[in-house]
């Protein structure tokens, strides 16, 4: 069965509540365990996307007093903004369970088809990376959402026999990085599409005193907003961010995070005051040094920096686009002149210097 995670791990999984403190599960699993414990489970506590909560709240009411599912939602941006604990939060709000899966764990036929039919009446399917599922699963998805049946087909050539299974009216709610390279079938299925928008440092500095809370973490106004503007606009950053200040707070401090304490440990992360990280400062510097700000494709960029070009396109470029401080041309990327100042290069020049000597 290619169902990742169902409802109940949105349900009381927090390592923290459990009773049983012999448990020592796997390192990628206490991060995950993290993640789903401190995901919101309502509006209420979900931060942020005020927009995008307010047409939920309608649409909602809407199938709630029509006694019908949800539309098909389709939500796109960077990853990390909320998109899977949104998808969490509307079927509490609906009050129906959710299963969830991803485009890649849906490689055969019999995976997509097996989740549609384990689907009850009003249950939340949930896709995550959309965009990568492959044409034969996106046939069989097109008259599952639109009219709620599947086409099976038995037997071999002549004897072949088409059979139309009804299937339980279900919501699908579909998440991509790339709402771009989604076909326009699978796109105009989807009632509604919604892009998440980066969060705002005022938002982010609620999510980390929230999460802190969650920790047990003491936290002051001043510490949260220093650990928001590191955060990229990301949530899964900020949360990230709060996880390993605390550590630093608990053994270095009191454990309370202040201003301070968050700043000297982001420091020590090399996460600088924009939340750029190293992969992200060599990714600039080397168009800047190598290619005379550019601009230079993605694919050399990546060979040079030892990245591939899909965790360059998905994880690094979105905030640094929108940052301003990398362009997309026809030709490659270039960097602008916000970017030279944030590195410290006085002027292009004394950058294009540095070009020279590193050629050289
Ligand atoms: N954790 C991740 N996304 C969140 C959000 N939007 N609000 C609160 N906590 C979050």
């Amino acid at each position: 069965m290619s169902i990742i995670a169902d409802d109940n791990d949105f349900k009381n999984t927090c390592t923290a509540e459990k009773k049983n403190p012999v448990v020592k599960p796997e390192a990628a699993d206490l991060d995950k365990n993290f993640e789903n414990c401190i995901r919101p489970k309502s509006f209420d506590t979900y931060i942020g996307q005020s927009a995008l909560k307010d047409t939920l709240k309608i649409t909602i009411q809407a199938a709630k007093k029509r006694e019908v599912p949800l539309d098909h939602l389709l939500f796109y941006g960077p990853p990390g903004l909320g998109k899977t604990t949104l998808a969490g939060v509307i079927a509490q709000e609906m009050g129906v369970d959710i299963k969830i899966t991803s485009a890649p764990a849906l490689e055969r036929p019999r995976d997509i088809i097996g989740i549609l039919m384990s689907l009850q009446g009003g249950e939340i399917l949930f896709i995550d990376e959309i965009h990568r599922l492959n044409k034969v699963a996106e046939e069989i998805l097109y008259p599952a959402m639109e009219d709620f049946y599947l086409d099976m087909t038995t037997g071999k050539s002549q004897t072949v026999k088409t059979l139309r299974v009804p299937l339980p009216k279900f919501t699908l709610i579909g998440a991509t990085t790339k709402a771009g390279e989604l076909s326009g079938p699978l796109r105009d299925r989807f009632g509604i599409i919604h892009r998440l928008e980066f969060y705002t440092n005022e938002e982010l500095a609620q999510i980390i005193k929230r999460t802190a809370g969650i920790l047990n973490i003491e936290i002051d106004e001043e510490g949260a907003l220093a650990i928001a503007r590191r955060s990229r606009g990301t949530p899964r950053i900020a949360n990230r961010l709060v996880k390993r200040v605390s550590d630093y707070a608990i053994v270095k401090h009191n454990g309370k995070i202040t201003k301070d304490i968050a700043n000297k440990s982001l420091d020590i992360l090399k996460i600088d005051e924009f939340g750029l990280d190293t992969t992200d400062r060599n990714l600039l510097k080397l168009i800047i040094e190598k290619y005379d700000g550019g601009p230079v494709g993605i694919e050399t960029i990546a060979a040079a920096i030892g990245e591939d070009v899909r965790t360059i396109e998905d994880v690094c470029e979105p905030f640094l686009l929108q940052a301003g401080l990398l362009q997309r041309t026809p030709r490659g990327r270039k960097v602008s002149p916000a970017t030279y100042r944030h590195l410290g290069y006085r002027t292009q020049n004394e950058a294009s210097q540095q070009t020279l000597f590193n050629n050289y």
